[in-house]
Order: C-alpha cells, then structure tokens, then sequence
C-alpha cells in the first residue's frame, strides 16, 4: 500500500444506477449519486478519501477489484444480484489483503430463498444487509474503525 494512501473503494453492481426510481418500496427512494454524497462527507470526517464506482458490466467490476489490491484500506461492495451467482466476484474478493464489506440496501433473508444465498460472503470480512442507505455508511464506520484500531489511518 502506498504510504499515505487513506482510501476505500466503493462499489456499486449491476442495477444500482437506479437506485430512487427502483423498486422504491425494497430500496428506498435514496439515488446513488445522493449515497455516495454522504459517504464523502462521512469520509472527510475520518479523513479518508473514497472511490465509487458503479458498473452493470461484470466484466468491469471483476477488473476493478483485481486492480484493487494493494491500494485500499478497505472496499465496501453491494454486488447485486451478482451476490446471489457470481462465482467469479467471490473468487476476485478472495485472497485480498484489504477487510471487505458486503452491503446490501434490503434484508436479503426475508425476500425471495434465492436472495438468501450469497457467493461472496465467505470472502468478506462482514455483511451489513436491511439497513437502507445506512447500511453503507455502517459499512464506511467499520473499516475506518478497523484501520484505526491497526493504525492505518
Ligand atoms: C441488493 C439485493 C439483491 O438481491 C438485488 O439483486 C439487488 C440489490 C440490495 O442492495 O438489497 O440488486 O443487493
């Protein structure tokens, strides 16, 4: 990790650039632009610089984490529907250095039985699933917490 590098990675999967006009009802009427404008400020406060990204392309995002390594203090990804059967975005998220945390804006276990299965969650640090919004920001205050209690930041 680069000396002084005080960044998180987040990440956004398949179908979250609608966020607000989704489902409101499951997701909430929060756009994505409007979560990522208060997880920078929630950032500022721990002095800590984010990166967000969102992309519907499985391709891109599997990039994103292999380019990942080494360069964050931490990564806060809600995958989607890409929980739920990509193979691939567990394999990419294991074996990173860096603690991982899966969001997911509703509560996956009392939806449909498939939602209940998640492929990456044996390679994240931590699930944070029915909070909304918040859900990311709990996210941002756990590894800012982790790094602090290890000296990172
Ligand atoms: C989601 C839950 C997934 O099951 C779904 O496919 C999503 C959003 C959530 O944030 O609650 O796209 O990850």
């Amino acid at each position: 990790m680069a000396a002084g590098s005080k960044r998180i990675l987040v990440i956004h999967g398949p179908n979250l650039n609608l966020l607000g006009n989704r489902e409101v009802q499951v997701y909430g009427s929060m756009g994505l632009e409007k979560i990522n404008s208060l997880l920078l400020q929630e950032a500022g406060k721990f002095g800590v610089e984010l990166d967000c990204i969102q992309s519907n392309d499985t391709g891109e995002l599997l990039e994103r984490i292999c380019l990942a390594r080494g360069k964050y203090r931490g990564i806060i990804i809600n995958p989607g529907a890409l929980t739920h059967y990509g193979l691939a975005l567990g394999d990419a998220l294991a074996g990173l250095e860096t603690p991982v945390v899966e969001v997911h804006l509703s509560n996956v276990y009392n939806r449909e039985g498939f939602r209940s299965r998640s492929v990456s969650v044996p390679f994240v640090f931590g699930q944070i699933s029915g909070f909304g919004y918040r859900g990311y920001l709990l996210a941002l205050w756990a590894l800012c917490e982790i790094n602090a209690r290890e000296g990172n930041i």
